[in-house]
């Protein structure tokens, strides 16, 4: 655990931009996703079924679910495509001392 109740997930330069990784923390399956230059991390598993988002694809700031096509802002984690209507969790994220960091508790 670093300052703040933030946890390194990824070196600074690990992901490149629409590159993703999954990882877990205490015993939920969280994705670390790079998209136009942010990272951000995000449930992994989709809200309309029990499907990984890590099988899915980065478009712009959003991913899509590859098993029925919703797509998740990864910003606020809300669905704006059919058939999912329920958002994932998103999480507080920064880059600092060459490091990719999250906060668990800063679910939104
Ligand atoms: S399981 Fe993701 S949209 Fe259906």
């Amino acid at each position: 655990m670093g300052r703040d109740g933030y946890i390194a997930v990824a070196g600074a330069d690990e992901l490149r931009d629409n590159e993703m990784k999954a990882f877990e923390h205490q015993g939920q399956r969280l994705l670390l996703v790079r998209a136009e230059g942010e990272y951000y991390v995000v449930d992994e598993m989709c809200t309309h079924e029990d499907y990984s988002l890590a099988l899915g694809c980065i478009k712009g700031r959003r991913i899509k679910c590859s098993l029925h096509g919703s797509y998740f802002d990864l910003a606020t984690g809300q669905p704006d495509e059919d058939p999912a209507d329920e958002p994932i969790c998103s999480y507080g994220v920064k880059v600092a001392d060459g490091r990719v960091w999250f906060k668990p508790d800063s679910r939104r």
